[in-house]
């Protein structure tokens, strides 16, 4: 009638995958504890490492655990606990990983009536609230593991693949904030073909790069013509940083989610602690506080 889960953080966007293709981290996330309760309802416990509120309808976790239980239509209830290890606002899925544990941890504690595919939509409701717009692309990959393609959204048509074995991931998070509302403010609102074609062919080549295990067309398709360009001034020393994984061996670089973080793709892990130490030494220079992950794709999810 108890149980403690691990709830991943996640890349979303992987360049130019936008809103259509994100990855699970290895390593990094979230606790959270569920306890199964006589009463109907939801009710936060306790919240460590981050301020966040816990009213039920205004918490992303309480969100997600609500619409799941009213779907599932459960004549009682649930204590939840939160501690957060990945921080709010930082690009790598924060409000995804609550949203995404909740939804696991009911259905587990319920005796697991739904599939994590089918606990997708749930995760999404939740975080909805902490993003303000309905997707997927890193709740999906919290909850399926590797890398999930989200081919549309309605109805939501959602493609799991494994990720290569020797694929790595190294990111930095610049402790500044940038707002998701604001990441998405800037973008264009309308796409030339050109930058269309470009874009597509992107993303079918690391789609075909994934599951055939080519790490160069992985390297060469992870490239965003339209969305990095708009955001990458909203991040200070963008450039400097993907040049830095570039130089060091990195497949490709681009912004994490709407940022501030920043990923790189790397080819097994001599190349990728080479990026980290590159990351950690100009992070030093750049910023006043930062941190860096590196990992493989964790392939299992929550
Ligand atoms: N795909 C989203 C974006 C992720 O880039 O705006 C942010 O939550």
């Amino acid at each position: 009638n108890e149980i403690k889960i691990f709830c991943p953080a996640t890349v979303a966007n992987l360049s130019c995958g936008f809103d259509i293709i994100g990855l699970c981290l290895e390593g990094i996330g979230d606790e959270m504890i569920f306890r199964k309760k006589e009463a109907p309802g939801i009710t936060i416990t306790q919240i460590t490492g981050a301020d966040l509120p816990y009213e039920t309808s205004k918490n992303v976790s309480g969100v997600a655990a609500q619409a799941l239980v009213d779907h599932l239509q459960l004549d009682y209830g649930f204590e939840i606990e939160i501690h957060k290890k990945i921080k709010v606002g930082s690009g790598i899925g924060s409000s995804a990983a609550s949203a995404a544990g909740a939804v696991y941890g009911i259905n587990v504690l319920a005796g697991n009536p739904l599939t994590k595919k089918e606990l997708v939509p749930f995760s999404m409701i939740g975080e909805a609230i902490a993003s303000g717009s309905l997707h997927a692309d890193n709740v999906a990959p919290a909850l399926l593991g590797g890398f999930s393609l989200i081919r549309g959204y309605e109805p939501l048509d959602l493609i799991n693949i494994e990720s290569p074995s020797e694929l790595h991931v190294v990111v930095i998070h610049p402790h500044i904030e940038v707002k998701t509302s604001e990441a998405r403010a800037v973008l264009p609102k309308e796409v030339p073909l050109k930058s269309a074609i470009t874009q597509w062919g992107n993303v079918a080549g690391l789609v075909a790069g994934l599951y055939t295990e080519d790490y160069d067309l992985i390297g060469r398709s992870a490239v965003d013509v339209i969305v990095e360009p708009a955001r990458k001034n909203l991040i200070p020393h963008f450039e400097e940083l993907k040049q830095s994984a570039l130089e060091n061996g990195a497949l490709n670089s681009g912004i994490s989610g709407s940022g501030p973080s920043i990923f790189a793709l790397c080819k097994g892990n001599q190349v990728a602690e080479k990026v980290k130490d590159k990351f950690n030494e100009l992070g030093k220079e750049f910023y006043t506080s930062f941190d860096v992950h590196c990992s493989k794709v964790n392939n299992t999810g929550v």
